[in-house]
């Protein structure tokens, strides 16, 4: 495969996201000059996700930036292996993988010559990754949207940086052109970045949510394990409206992880951003959104 990210405008992600992100995310972002990513989930059946597949695939060029399907490989996801098929008939040029083994993802991508990517959330997991022959490591750092870590980014690279000269994706409260060129000379290839996303006039967020993105600041984004046992972060009025006190939690130790990570209805009824909620001001279009980091980032780059 070429050099297939040599067609960036600028080293971002848009992060894939549990019910918001879908083909028309992908696509915009896509052609804004960024990687545009979806969950495979997020498509309701098989037959849903080919046509997916069959718009993102129709609707971006070899001159846009490539495209991303998001696979969650715990056996809970019965799908799975469907879905690594579907990437292989559609040839996704990457594939990234979260919560389990990339193993099976990368015999799969590999043989068309596409590139697997594997979100991890601290160095055990890396490693294991690593093993795994992954092509990239999707650093999911503390501060992030969704299922987050608890190291910081600073330390994260650098530690993953002395094991791994693949490509290494950074999140975690990145929101502006300035963060993106930060996780740079941290060491990371590219940005990772869902929450600057979720109030974009492409996401599947409902309108209620997007505003809520847009007013609240860090010190509104709480985290917890209350609701799907592990550590995520949520959108403090969206607890208060779903019932919960966010100064008082309870502890999710028992729930089922992967089974309570896929359950729409933890994320329908509560919401999810990372710290990086305080840099988003106002709900627009993929385009503007990338308008707006490219101009940060080249300021940032001093060019
Ligand atoms: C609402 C929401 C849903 C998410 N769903 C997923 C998901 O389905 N799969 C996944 O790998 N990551 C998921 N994430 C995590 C993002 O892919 C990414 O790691 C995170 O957004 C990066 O941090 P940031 O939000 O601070 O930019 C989700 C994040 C958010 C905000």
């Amino acid at each position: 495969m070429t050099d297939v990210f040599s067609r960036l405008r600028l080293p971002v992600f848009q992060a894939p996201m549990f019910l918001q992100s879908g083909p028309d995310m992908v696509v915009a972002s896509c052609r804004a000059g960024i990687v545009g990513s979806f969950p495979s989930v997020n498509a309701r059946s098989r037959e849903d996700l080919q046509q997916w597949l069959t718009q993102i695939t129709k609707s971006v060029t070899d001159t846009d930036a490539p495209w991303a399907m998001n696979v969650m490989m715990h056996r809970s996801n019965t799908r799975r292996m469907d879905d690594l098929a579907l990437a292989r008939e559609f040839r996704a040029p990457i594939v990234i993988t979260a919560l389990g083994s990339p193993r099976d993802a990368i015999e799969q991508v590999h043989s068309y010559g596409g590139l697997v990517f594997a979100d991890v959330i601290d160095m055990a997991l890396a490693a294991k990754a690593i093993n795994a022959g992954v092509d990239g490591l999707v650093l999911v750092a503390a501060g992030a949207g969704g299922h987050t870590g608890q190291q910081s980014g600073f330390a994260f690279v650098e530690e993953v940086r002395r094991h791994f000269d693949g490509y290494v994706v950074l999140g975690g409260g990145i929101s502006s052109g300035r963060g993106i060129r930060a996780a740079e000379v941290l060491g990371a290839d590219f940005a990772y970045m869902g929450t600057r996303f979720i109030a974009s006039d492409e996401s599947m967020a409902q309108p209620d949510y997007k505003q809520m993105v847009v007013d609240s600041v860090g010190a509104d984004i709480v985290c917890s394990d209350a609701l799907t046992g592990v550590k995520a972060n949520w959108l403090r009025d969206s607890l208060i409206n779903a019932g919960y006190d966010p100064d008082k939690m309870p502890s999710g130790t028992d729930i089922n992880v992967i089974e309570a990570a896929g359950d729409a209805r933890r994320w329908r009824d509560v919401w999810s951003a990372g710290q990086g909620v305080g840099a988003v001001d106002k709900v627009l279009p993929i385009a503007a959104i990338v308008d707006q980091l490219d101009s940060e980032y080249h300021k940032a780059c001093g060019s």
